[in-house]
């Protein structure tokens, strides 16, 4: 499973870039917001730094808005994925953009049909939002093993790029379902490497090597 970071936050994207953690990132308005940026200066800083597809999000909700704007958004770096919404011009852009040989994450998915119109459409990623799901007391995680079903039934090649992602055991449960992506908020995914049981065994090992008054090297 590929590991996107679902922030627009520079320094993290650089950090967890380096540990080479990074196979992609997705940004939304919402993020591009909290980054205080523009979103082309931000994208573009994004771009430099990460090798994999970066998602840019449209704000128009027509298509040739849309088109427009996702013109302006894949002249930022060849690794812009245009991140449209899951609408009907939604589905009019992806189709378009991917005719003219652009990456599409088309998102805001919250039904497997929907993600079945995505795949139609020839979407490169598709984004349900697990966490939001969950939040209706309705099992986010359900829905991409819907999806992964559908698609493997039929050989779509659209990738599920599990989105909303709030805990470590949605990371967890997205990746044994068989997520071709999960788009990890940073704090979640350092969060990954942490277990009691670790810290515990450590503080053990350290302490017996203090007893011997031996060093390495
Ligand atoms: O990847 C989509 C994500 O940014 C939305 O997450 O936590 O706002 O539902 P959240």
């Amino acid at each position: 499973m590929k590991f996107f970071v679902d922030t627009a936050d520079i320094k993290e994207i650089k950090e967890l870039n380096d540990l080479g953690l990074v196979d992609g990132v997705t940004t939304n308005p919402s993020l591009i917001m909290k980054s205080g940026g523009k979103i082309a200066d931000v994208t573009k800083q994004i771009c430099d730094i990460v090798e994999g597809p970066v998602s840019a999000e449209v704000t128009a909700t027509d298509y040739d808005g849309m088109m427009k704007q996702a013109k302006v958004l894949a002249k930022i770096a060849d690794n812009i994925a245009i991140k449209v919404p899951l609408t009907w011009d939604g589905l009019k852009a992806c189709r378009a953009l991917r005719s003219d040989g652009h990456m599409v994450n088309v998102t805001l998915c919250f039904s497997a049909n929907q993600a079945l119109l995505a795949a139609k459409a020839g979407a490169t990623f598709i984004s349900p939002f697990i966490g939001r799901i969950d939040d209706m007391g309705i099992d986010g995680v359900e829905l991409i093993s819907e999806i992964r079903t559908i698609y493997d039934n039929y050989g779509f090649k659209t990738e599920i790029l599990a989105a909303s992602i709030r805990t470590v055991n949605h990371v967890k449960q997205v990746a044994m379902i068989g997520a071709d992506v999960a788009t990890v908020p940073p704090a979640t995914l350092k969060a990954l490497v942490k277990h009691p049981l670790t810290d515990k065994g450590l503080e053990q090992f350290l302490a017996d090597w203090a007893k011997t008054g031996q060093t390495i090297g």
